[in-house]
């Protein structure tokens, strides 16, 4: 179960209310891992987060672009790679027979990455503002 807390504030409430949804996935992702839904199921959901995630992370990037956040380069590539990594799991659920050690793995290690990415990361963006800020050359 992944917790909300307000060490995870960005300083944008728009884009916390975002990474509040994804939280909110992936407890529902494990809920229907543990009560044992299907694997159509699961895929679905999996494929919800990875679509979510795709416009989440654009608008997030725009942000960072318009508020010059030295993490930006940092963002960009960590995004492509789980969002590599989420491809790479649909596709070994499609021809796996999804058992739930790997459903598991999947949604352990997909909680431990957005904790971690909003902590040492999208966190940056605290102190970057748009108003006052010198544009670079
Ligand atoms: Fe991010």
């Amino acid at each position: 179960m992944t917790i909300w807390s307000p060490r995870f504030e960005t300083g944008h409430a728009h884009l916390d209310a975002e990474h509040r949804a994804f939280f909110d996935q992936l407890n529902r992702l494990q809920d229907a891992i543990e009560s044992g839904a299907g694997r159509e199921k699961i895929v679905e959901m999996i494929t919800i987060l990875q679509q979510y995630s795709l416009g989440h992370f654009a608008r997030e990037e725009d942000h960072m672009r318009k508020v010059h956040c030295p993490a930006i380069d940092a963002n960009c590539s960590a995004h492509r790679s789980f969002s590599a990594k989420l491809d790479g799991w649909l596709e070994l659920l499609s021809t796996s027979g999804s058992p739930v050690t790997l459903l598991r793995d999947i949604h352990r290690e997909s909680s431990a990455w957005i904790e971690s990415h909003i902590l040492k990361i999208d966190c940056q963006l605290r102190g970057c503002r748009t108003i006052g800020h010198a544009h670079q050359p």
